[in-house]
């Protein structure tokens, strides 16, 4: 099936395909009036999501798929279906490995998200899961949404290249002036107005992963924590409570481990499947739930005479 897709298929793409897809597979497990059907086809997805991911990747990169192993853990099989060949194996990294799984659960559910409430309503249609599920990849893919640590890593790329360290009291000048419609990606929140409480997490598991791997001295994350501090210390940052968020760490982490920006999405979707399906399988737990129907208010032009 994944053959069919084009080689320079975004994986996203290949991944909002597969997901659905599960449906023409797994016919045993689609009666969502079925608890045991429900509890069945959530762990078909959480466990089938590292796979589909790494195969996406493999695809995307035109190596072989690597089967799973059931000896590893969750996410020490995931990391060796993404970087191990057939050639050479992939030893799992039990620092690299706790920063994934971190990263896992930091990602598994964050309330009513656009991703979350995506899933809800498509569910609350009585699709079944794996169309749900599709629908919440779907939405997460918008980089709104599930892009904001591609975009962290594309502002610290951009910014090593004009520059570095030595650009960034230039930069943050751009980012504090209105005009010029440069933000600080991976500062700020919408809801998280003190401190992102993943962050803090992420800050320390940052830290753990750079000194395993010996990248302290990685030009891009000496620039990525010369911006945190100066923004920490800046009063523009300080006086509107901006700290750095989740996305800020998480991104410099994947790309230490090794993971290419255009699969943060991807890795994004295989930790909100947990969030998802568990919000998917309680809101049709619930006896009173019934098919959700945002209401539109008009707000357009008066009637008018076309005569
Ligand atoms: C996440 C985000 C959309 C939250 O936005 P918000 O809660 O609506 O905050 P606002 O846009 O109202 O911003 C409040 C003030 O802080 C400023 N601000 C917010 N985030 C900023 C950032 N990342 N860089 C620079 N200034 C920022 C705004 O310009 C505004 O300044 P003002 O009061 O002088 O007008 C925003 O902080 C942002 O764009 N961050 C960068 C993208 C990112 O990391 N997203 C991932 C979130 S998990």
């Amino acid at each position: 099936f994944l053959q069919g897709f084009r080689r320079d298929a975004h994986p996203m793409a290949v991944l909002t395909g597969l997901v659905g897809a599960l449906s023409a597979f797994y016919h045993d497990s689609t009666d969502i009036t079925n608890p045991h059907h429900r509890h069945v086809s959530a762990i078909r997805l959480i466990a089938k999501l590292p796979t589909l991911v790494a195969m996406a990747y493999k695809y995307f990169i035109g190596q072989p798929y690597i089967y799973p192993q059931n000896d590893l853990s969750y996410t020490g099989n995931f990391l060796r279906m993404m970087f191990a060949t057939p050639c050479e194996d992939y030893k799992v990294n039990e620092v690299v490995e706790r920063a994934l799984d971190r990263i896992f659960i930091l990602h598994a559910d964050h309330e009513q998200n656009a991703s979350t409430s995506t899933v809800r309503l498509c569910g609350s249609s009585g699709t079944n899961p794996f169309a749900a599920i599709a629908a919440g990849v779907a939405c997460l893919w918008g980089p709104a949404h599930g892009g904001a640590n591609e975009a962290c890593l594309q502002m610290l790329e951009e910014l090593q290249a004009n520059g570095g360290v030595a650009k960034v009291g230039e930069f943050m000048e751009k980012v504090k002036d209105k005009n010029s419609g440069v933000r600080l990606m991976g500062f700020g929140h919408r809801v998280y107005k003190n401190y992102d409480p993943r962050a803090k997490l992420m800050q320390e598991t940052c830290k753990e992963v750079l000194t395993a791997l010996g990248l302290q001295d990685d030009p891009l994350f000496k620039l990525a924590m010369e911006l945190e501090r100066i923004a920490l210390e800046d009063q523009y940052f300080v006086d509107r409570k901006l700290y750095p968020n989740v996305d800020f760490y998480s991104g410099i982490v994947q790309r230490a481990i090794g993971i290419p920006t255009s699969m943060f999405t991807a890795i994004f979707a295989l930790a909100r499947t947990v969030g998802w399906i568990a919000q998917w399988d309680e809101m049709l737990s619930d006896p009173e739930y019934k098919i959700g129907r945002p209401r539109q208010l008009y707000t357009g032009a008066a009637p008018r005479d076309i005569k």
